[in-house]
């Protein structure tokens, strides 16, 4: 028995690479909207199945996470055996915390109900927040595609090149790049003003005459890795800067403030579906194959060695 690939409407390219990569026809699905905009998907035959079910909440976060419910209620109530949710990109992820007394925790929010609407499993790939594993009852695989980004950033940087986290929370994750390229590191100092804007001056690390790697989980707006790029030229970086992150949403503004002639290059994954990347000197990294592995793996209960996150 093989495992079963559903894909909901998120991003159907990324289900097609995995579905083809472990030979493994994509289960049927029919989607039907009324006309008051309500949702009603139905599954091909999964019956007795192992089934992953493919489906990013980038945007529009909302829609596509209430259709991943859907589905997942759709394939436990079809008979499947098991179900994982692979969702690469993990919508409302950064909201893992009150920012005031009055929020809500959107994290927590969305793992409870992808938990009620009956997922065994969540597969997801470099979240914002390692606390997701905490909020979900049910296993999270916290897969990795920093080590598949490094490759593609590495010819292009020279040996004393250094890698930049755009604020404190991509620290690790800058680690972990320069641990994999064997460059040094630094931080910027960043102040989120607005969901859409962000203030950044100050930068720990020598980047003066150098060539910078910024990288980070996701780029939404552009703001952050705009703010960065200001910094590190502020402090006397090379003018031509490489920008890699797992997740490129690019909403809003984020194609006009990233067509800067100093962006040399930006690498993301495929983990949703592009928005607004044109005319960016964006180049993109299947995870695909990672994915594929990964289901592989666990589909013949085989550990995940090599491919999570680093704990
Ligand atoms: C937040 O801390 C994240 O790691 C990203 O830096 C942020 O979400 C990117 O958003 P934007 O592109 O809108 O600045």
């Amino acid at each position: 028995m093989v495992a079963r690939i559903v894909a909901g409407r998120a991003n159907p390219e990324l289900a097609g690479r995995i579905a083809a990569a472990l030979a493994s026809p994509l289960v049927p699905v029919q989607f039907e909207t009324f006309p008051d905009g309500e949702l009603r998907p139905a599954v091909g035959e999964v019956r007795g199945e192992d089934v992953y079910l493919v489906q990013p909440t980038g945007p529009p976060v909302s829609e596509n996470l209430v259709e991943l419910l859907l589905l997942l209620d759709a394939c436990r109530r079809a008979g499947a055996d098991r179900v994982s949710a692979v969702v690469p990109y993990f919508g409302y992820a950064r909201q893992d915390r009150r920012g005031t007394p009055g929020e809500a925790v959107g994290a927590r929010m969305a793992a409870d109900v992808i938990t009620a609407a009956g997922a065994d499993r969540v597969i997801v790939v470099d979240p914002h927040t390692l606390a997701l594993e905490a909020m979900f009852g049910v296993p999270v695989e916290m897969l990795s595609a920093v080590a598949l980004l490094a490759g593609a950033v590495r010819p292009a940087l020279p040996e004393d090149a250094v890698v930049i986290a755009p604020d404190l929370g991509a620290l690790k994750l800058a680690r972990r790049f320069s641990a994999l390229l064997g460059m040094g590191f630094g931080v910027v100092s960043k102040h989120r003003l607005s969901g859409a804007t962000v203030r950044a001056e100050e930068l720990v690390g020598d980047v003066a005459g150098r060539s910078v790697l910024i990288v980070d989980d996701m780029i939404s707006t552009g703001a952050t890795i705009e703010a960065a790029m200001s910094v590190v030229r502020a402090h006397g970086a090379e003018p031509y800067v490489t920008v890699a992150a797992s997740h490129g949403l690019f909403v809003g503004p984020a194609a006009q403030r990233l067509q800067r002639p100093g962006l040399r290059r930006l690498v993301v994954t495929d983990s949703t579906v592009h928005r607004e990347g044109g005319g960016l000197p964006l180049s993109t990294e299947s995870i695909a194959g990672l994915l594929a592995d990964a289901i592989g793996r666990l589909h013949n209960s085989q550990p995940l060695d090599g491919l999570l996150i680093p704990t």
